[in-house]
């Protein structure tokens, strides 16, 4: 018996199999639910990663940022199950010169294009979605714990501070329908949008050396398990929450 028995989950996010949504998906099944993926852009990529999977889930097509994407989606997920318990965002993107230094000189069009993707998409995936959702359910994003700077990081940081605040919001709005939304802020993965970061190892290499329980950024599972975990009914009265899987690195001050 698994904790995600009988639940239908939508994991968005999957690219590669160190995708933290690939690990995501795997757990899900292992622990009983149905699966369906959405993927975007290289959609052959994502099919054949899918086939990884211990069953392979059906794959959809998703720009998170493309209206005619969002207001058909309901409908090409409700083809494959009859309705949802869960949703996963794990998507991210930052132009280029949104990252790696260039803070200050970055125009707007980069941090919309970074806002847009990574942070409002969260509204944008769960409202297009909330009609599926009518027994309620859980909604669960990845984060990066933006509560102070960091190098390299730049207006990607200042994305995942602006998603933090759109997971409390959005939660204090479907609450009254019995939908969850809470964050997973996870240490640094060494996964394509991580090594898409200039300066990535940089920004790594401080964890293994601080967190308490060490970190290992070659290992997802951890951040998965706990995304599994809200996705489960074991966290019903937690909303509007972020959940720190980072070794405990966020906790200490040097
Ligand atoms: N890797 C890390 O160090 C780390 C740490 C904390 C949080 N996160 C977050 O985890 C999430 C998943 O990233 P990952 O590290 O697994 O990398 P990844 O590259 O495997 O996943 C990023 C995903 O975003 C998707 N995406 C980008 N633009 C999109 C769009 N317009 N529409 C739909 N999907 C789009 C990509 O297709 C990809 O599947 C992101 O939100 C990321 O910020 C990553």
């Amino acid at each position: 018996m698994g904790i995600l028995d009988g639940k239908r989950i939508l994991v968005t996010g999957v690219l590669t199999d160190s995708s933290i949504a690939f690990h995501v998906a795997r757990l899900a099944q292992e622990q009983g639910a149905t699966v369906v993926l959405t993927g975007y852009g290289r959609l052959g990529l994502v099919q054949r990663i899918a086939q990884r999977l211990p069953e392979t889930p059906p794959v959809l097509e998703l720009d998170v940022t493309d209206d005619a994407h969002l207001a058909s989606l309901a409908e090409r997920v409700g083809a494959h199950v009859d309705g949802l318990d869960g949703i996963v965002h794990s998507i991210g993107f930052t132009p280029q010169d949104a990252l790696g230094g260039n803070f200050l000189n970055t125009e707007w069009s980069d941090v919309a294009q970074a806002m847009h993707t990574s942070t409002f998409s969260l509204k944008s995936l769960t409202t297009a979605l909330l009609p599926l959702m009518d027994r309620g359910g859980s909604v669960v994003a990845l984060d990066f714990d933006n509560s102070v700077s960091y190098p390299i990081y730049d207006w990607m940081g200042v994305a995942k501070s602006a998603l933090t605040s759109t997971a409390r919001y959005l939660a204090r709005y479907v609450g009254d329908r019995n939908v969850r939304v809470n964050l997973v802020s996870a240490g640094p993965l060494s996964t394509m949008a991580a090594r898409s970061i200039p300066g990535f190892d940089e920004l790594a290499r401080h964890w293994p050396e601080r967190a308490p329980l060490g970190w290992d950024v070659k290992d997802p599972e951890p951040a998965a398990k706990a995304v599994v975990a809200l996705l489960s009914d074991w966290f019903p009265a937690t909303t509007g929450e972020v959940v720190h899987v980072d070794g405990g690195f966020h906790s200490t001050g040097a």
